[in-house]
């Protein structure tokens, strides 16, 4: 009975193993019920009696070697391997990029009226979205019988009727009045909200700039003068402008400002309906009442004040006819700008 050429067998066979079912393939193979370990227990019987007792323990220690060389493959097959604790990166692989994300165009039109507001020494502040009814109304010489005032035109508050989303950015002039005094030169983005159904021109909330400029001696020329910077900064040096006559509580004397139309050029287009301009803004001299209304003494500071449409400036400057687009998140519009 020649055990040791089995057992070099063995050793050759057991480093080769990788996986624990190969491992209980050996095992049977040795140890299992037909089994070489088992074949040389059986062919012990038949050698020559003085042989016997050695065959034994030779065939008793061969067996102690299997189960050990068995139990020190088990445990290497449990160890972590090298490679399964290191992360598998390969670095070869070309990597996943992040898009760039970039401004609403809302938020780029904004940026850059009030750059250029900034420019001419204006500073940018912003109010509330809910105001009181005196900011929003009462401060700005707004009467008591305003149709603005209508909970129709207004989102009040459920239950706080003094409070409401703010219809414009101008109570954000009351806020600054009150609380200082002037020179002042102040640009005020944000939102507003009136209770409009949506359509290719409307929508319940929208944006504005309104600007104000308040001293001893601001007269409307100055207002003229500075609107036309800003006409010309978002719409190019070529535009013309004009004033009309109009009304506002807030201003004495009150117009609203046109540009002559950016895509016809003032002869009169299916954007500008055949009249050659585009109405941007409002605008006016700050009315007495407010000056008193803020608890500015009489007579002591003239100034002017503006409002205008973001929207309406973008959709001017682009060429864009659904105000809603703005509004819906589809990157298709809005990674045009
Ligand atoms: N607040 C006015 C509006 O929303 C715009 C405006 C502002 C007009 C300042 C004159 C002066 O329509």
């Amino acid at each position: 009975m020649d055990i040791s050429t089995i057992k070099q067998e063995l050793e050759t066979e057991i480093v080769r193993i990788t996986s624990f079912s190969e491992l209980e393939e050996l095992r049977n193979k040795y140890l299992g019920r037909k089994g070489i370990l088992n074949q040389l227990t059986g062919a012990i019987p038949s050698l020559p009696k003085e042989e016997r007792a050695s065959a034994g323990q030779a065939v008793n220690a061969f067996k102690e070697r299997i189960n050990s060389l068995i139990q020190e493959k088990e445990k290497e097959l449990k160890r972590p391997s090298q490679e399964s604790v290191v992360p598998s990166v390969d670095i070869g692989m070309p990597g996943i990029t992040q898009g760039l994300g970039r401004l609403h165009p809302i938020t780029q039109i904004i940026d850059e009226i009030c750059g250029i507001f900034v420019r001419m020494g204006f500073s940018v502040i912003e109010g509330p979205e809910v105001e009181n009814e005196f900011n929003n109304f009462t401060g700005l010489n707004i009467a008591l019988d305003h149709p603005s005032r209508d909970v129709f035109d207004t989102f009040y508050l459920k239950y706080q009727q003094k409070l409401l989303l703010r219809s414009h950015t101008s109570p954000v002039q009351i806020r600054v009045m009150r609380s200082e005094k002037p020179p002042l030169a102040v640009v005020v983005p944000g939102k507003v909200y009136r209770p409009d159904a949506s359509d290719a021109s409307h929508s319940f909330m929208f944006h504005q700039v309104e600007g104000f400029m308040v001293d001893d001696d601001i007269r409307f020329s100055d207002l003229k003068g500075m609107l036309e910077v800003f006409a010309k900064g978002v719409f190019g040096e070529n535009i013309k402008m004009r004033f009309r006559p109009h009304f506002f509580p807030f201003t004495e004397p009150s117009v609203e400002v046109d540009i002559s139309c950016i895509i016809c050029g003032g002869k009169g287009c299916s954007v500008c309906g055949r009249k050659g301009w585009l109405e941007i803004l409002g605008a006016g001299m700050i009315h007495p009442n407010v000056f008193k209304n803020v608890g500015y003494p009489k007579d002591k500071y003239t100034g002017f004040a503006f409002g205008m449409g973001v929207e309406r400036i973008a959709m001017l400057k682009y060429g864009i006819d659904d105000i809603r687009l703005f509004f819906e998140n589809d990157l298709r519009f809005l990674k045009q700008f």
